[in-house]
């Protein structure tokens, strides 16, 4: 997706992928007719035509091919979540810091539509007052859990699905930071399929300047639900407003009986389908449109134009992903965990 964005973008006129497994690097840039194709991340960084690096890599492999660019001078754009412990998070910030490299971080939600990004304006533009307390709930089916966990043990539903709403509230609370987590979770379908996370967490986060937040996620809905990605609902209150985002897309309900595929997902579909649910966008018309689109467009017109960017920064990608594993360590110990988490 991210390929074939920056290869519709005006002022690219070379891609290069590379992929550990070259079947699927050759295979991709057939695909979306990239230039250049390797098994060698370093090969494709260092080629001189490229001057911008996206990192798309698994989970837990974000690192390396972030800190090639970086000695190399090339900006990078990075999948959530920006790694998997706050130490390789801490080495990535350092290096960036140091070479005066950027990097973002694809906290893609920010670009699904407008929602977010109209919900931040409404706090910028001071409508809501102070913001006194935000709920956000997420859902999203098995099927997808389990893909993810399948590539990496580590990135479990709160470390890399719940990761982007507490983005979102880190975002919208910019200026406060996370400090205590109470968290609790049952456990169901998805150790019974082999992983040891729980169906369902809540958690419990107090910030800096006193804010309460209550933070929601399961990825253990049925397999067959409708939604074909996040299901979210989003209420945040303020002392002199209040604001409500219904992502559950229950507005665009379709049944076929051929069938429709999951935007990722090899083999998913379902017959019931909730339309514009796929996290990253969707397919019409032979285009990619959604979350990922905008936001991959958003960095290239940032790098090109040098105007304003809205995708997160390495600083707060790092406090997101300390907020995740809080949550965590709080579901798994029933304790308190106070931020930041001990080094
Ligand atoms: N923003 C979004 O909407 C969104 C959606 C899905 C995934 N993601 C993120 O994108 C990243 C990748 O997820 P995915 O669903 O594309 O995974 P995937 O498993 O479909 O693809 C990952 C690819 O990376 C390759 N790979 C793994 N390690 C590598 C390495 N060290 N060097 C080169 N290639 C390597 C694998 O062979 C595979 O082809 C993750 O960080 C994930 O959280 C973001």
């Amino acid at each position: 997706m991210r390929a074939r964005q920056a290869l519709t973008h005006p002022s690219v006129n070379f891609v290069g992928v590379s992929d550990l497994v070259a079947g699927n690097a050759s295979a991709l840039a057939g695909k979306v007719g990239a230039q250049f194709h390797t098994a060698d991340n370093l090969e494709v960084i260092a080629r001189p035509e490229v001057n911008a690096v996206i990192v798309s890599t698994a989970e837990g492999e974000h690192m390396k091919p972030i800190l090639q660019a970086i000695e190399l001078g090339k900006p990078v754009l990075v999948e959530k979540p920006i790694a998997l412990s706050v130490a390789d998070a801490d080495r990535i910030i350092a290096a960036s810091e140091q070479a005066g490299v950027e990097v973002r971080v694809g906290y893609s939600r920010r670009f699904k539509d407008l929602r977010w990004m109209l919900a931040k304006e409404q706090i910028a533009q001071g409508r809501m007052g102070r913001v006194t307390g935000i709920s956000a709930r997420l859902f999203n089916n098995r099927a997808n859990g389990i893909a993810i966990m399948t590539r990496d043990r580590e990135a479990t539903p709160l470390v890399d699905a719940l990761t982007y709403y507490v983005d979102i509230v880190n975002w919208m609370l910019e200026g406060a930071r996370p400090v205590e987590i109470v968290a609790r979770g049952q456990k169901g379908v998805l150790k019974a399929a082999g992983f040891d996370v729980d169906d369902i967490n809540y958690a419990i986060i107090t910030y800096s300047d006193g804010t309460v937040v209550n933070l929601t996620v399961s990825y253990a809905l049925p397999e067959k639900y409708p939604a074909l990605g996040h299901a979210t609902r989003f209420e945040m209150l303020g002392t002199e407003g209040v604001l409500i985002i219904d992502d559950d897309h229950t507005d665009q309900i379709m049944y076929t009986n051929k069938g429709i595929p999951h935007v990722y997902l090899p083999g998913h579909e379902v017959n019931m389908v909730f339309l514009n649910s796929g996290t990253p966008g969707d397919w019409a018309l032979g285009e990619f449109y959604g979350a990922i689109a905008n936001e991959t467009r958003a960095w290239l017109d940032h790098l090109v134009t040098g105007k304003g960017c809205h995708l997160a920064t390495p600083r707060e990608a790092r406090t997101t992903l300390e907020t995740t594993l809080g949550i965590q360590l709080a579901a798994e110990t029933g304790k308190i965990i106070t931020l930041p988490l001990p080094g």
